[in-house]
């Protein structure tokens, strides 16, 4: 499955923004909500809605609502800062969380904390992440999202790369991605290369 990358002019304004070194974290913060708000919306598209009766103040008539509930799932930490832009637009959606944490010398992940409702079967995940760089904490979410019962479940990452595009396609074809950019790849300590540097750390001005 190919990832849908949205070049929206308005979503690369806000990429450069929070690629951009010299962006103070309160900015960051803006920017980053923002575009996954619009990254969110590509990603939305295909939700099935079901018919609603509506009484307008004029008349009798017919609206939509979305027909499965939806959950968001951000990976801890820099995945609130996805789930910060989007909630607003689906209120009523539950939020799992996955604590994961990619140990510094080796980069692999290491999961510390789950918390998944018990309808994630029923519902449409989306899995909430800024980087997407070796795909091995992406991966690890969704394989705890699966075996917990996710049946539909649709990755938003900011910023992507070849090697962990590959990594999910691999390990979770069934997971579409929404991606405002794939760059360029990986450098010798795992980090996206342009990229934004280490997204928990600019989001939490750590
Ligand atoms: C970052 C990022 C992803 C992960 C991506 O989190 O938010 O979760 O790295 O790297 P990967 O694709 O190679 O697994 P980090 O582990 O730095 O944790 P943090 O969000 O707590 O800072
Ligand atoms: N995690 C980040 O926050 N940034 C990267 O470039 C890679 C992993």
């Amino acid at each position: 499955m190919q990832p849908v990358v949205v070049q929206h002019p308005l979503a690369q304004c806000h990429l450069a923004a929070i690629r951009a070194q010299a962006t103070p974290s309160h900015q960051f913060r803006r920017h980053l909500n923002l575009l996954a708000r619009m990254l969110f919306l590509e990603a939305s598209r295909e939700l099935p809605l079901r018919e609603i009766s509506v009484r307008t103040p004029i008349t009798q008539t017919t609206g939509a609502a979305l027909a499965r509930p939806v959950v968001f799932v951000p990976i801890l930490r820099a995945g609130l800062g996805l789930l910060d832009g989007i909630l607003p637009l689906v209120p009523e959606a539950t939020v799992a969380h996955v604590g994961i944490k990619r140990n510094e010398e080796t980069a692999l992940p290491q999961s510390y904390y789950a918390n998944l409702p018990a309808n994630l079967g029923s519902a449409d995940v989306f899995l909430l992440d800024p980087m997407l760089a070796t795909g091995g904490s992406a991966c690890e979410a969704a394989r705890q999202l699966k075996a917990a019962g996710a049946l539909r479940i649709t990755m938003i990452c900011v910023v992507s790369c070849p090697e962990g595009l590959s990594a999910m396609e691999s390990a979770h074809p069934d997971v579409p991605i929404v991606t405002a950019a794939i760059d360029q790849g990986l450098n010798d300590k795992c980090y996206i290369v342009p990229g934004l540097g280490d997204a928990g750390d600019r989001y939490f001005g750590t």
